[in-house]
């Protein structure tokens, strides 16, 4: 039997593809991403009451935004979608993870969401905050999306979802890339269905050959941590 070979996120979402040595991925890497130095703003935990049914039915794709979103409204979107949520004396997430894994993380290229200051962030899950990444340009992000799709129009910002293979490469090996993207299909569902209980627009993006320039502006490596879906928000 040809023996399995290693793939790369990249096998699933961009051309070309090359085979290349790989450092080990047998040690898992931190369960969570934080950056350490960076400024914190710390964003809150608005309930969310909505019917289900009434939100599956406006869960639709936007692409034109007339309206800027707030502080408030993105606390709820990333809370509700990725956040840490109690559950008594647990934690647990709103959506599933292959062996609880959670080799998600998100980054954001706000413009304008009133209350916080544009530029781009990391999500921090653990502590609920945005840690700003003053080495990456929001606008550049923004428009280079808008660029690939130029039916986006002024969008509040973009959200970017990366995949950290070191996670769960030492259960999953070749298979922890595919789960990793199945789980942000789950994550992409959460942000449609909570933006539509909030009442603004979102419209998922595949990003193709666009991974590339952005996993070099958000400094990651493309390897271990790579992004696999992008988001246009705004109201
Ligand atoms: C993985 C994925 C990638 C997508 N990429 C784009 C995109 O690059 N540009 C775009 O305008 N819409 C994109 N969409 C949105 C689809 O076009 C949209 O979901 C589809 O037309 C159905 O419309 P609806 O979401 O309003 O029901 C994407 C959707 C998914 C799930």
């Amino acid at each position: 039997m040809k023996p399995l070979r290693h793939k790369t996120i990249q096998h699933y979402i961009a051309e070309p593809i090359q085979e290349s040595w790989r450092m080990p991925l047998h040690h898992p890497s931190p369960r969570f991403k934080e950056y350490q130095r960076a400024q914190k703003i710390l964003l809150s935990t608005p309930t969310l009451s909505s019917d289900l049914c009434e939100v599956l039915q406006n869960r639709t794709s936007s692409r034109v935004f007339t309206k800027k979103i707030t502080k408030e409204q993105l606390s709820g979107l990333l809370y509700w979608s990725l956040g840490l949520l109690e559950k008594g004396e647990t934690k647990h997430r709103t959506y599933p993870s292959g062996g609880g894994f959670y080799p998600l993380e998100a980054y954001l290229a706000i413009d304008f969401v009133e209350g916080i200051d544009s530029g781009v962030y990391h999500y921090n899950v653990r502590e609920n905050t945005l840690e700003l990444l003053p080495f990456v340009n929001a606008a550049e992000i923004i428009e280079a999306l808008k660029l690939e799709n130029t039916n986006i129009e002024s969008p509040s910002l973009a959200l970017l979802l990366s995949f950290v293979e070191q996670r769960s490469h030492h259960k999953y090996g070749v298979f922890s890339n595919k789960l990793g993207l199945l789980e942000a299909g789950h994550v992409g569902q959460n942000l449609y269905l909570v933006a539509a209980a909030l009442g603004f627009g979102i419209c998922g993006l595949g990003l193709g050959e666009k991974v590339h320039s952005l996993n070099q502006q958000l400094r990651l490596d493309g390897e271990n941590e790579c992004v696999v879906y992008g988001f246009a928000i705004g109201g």
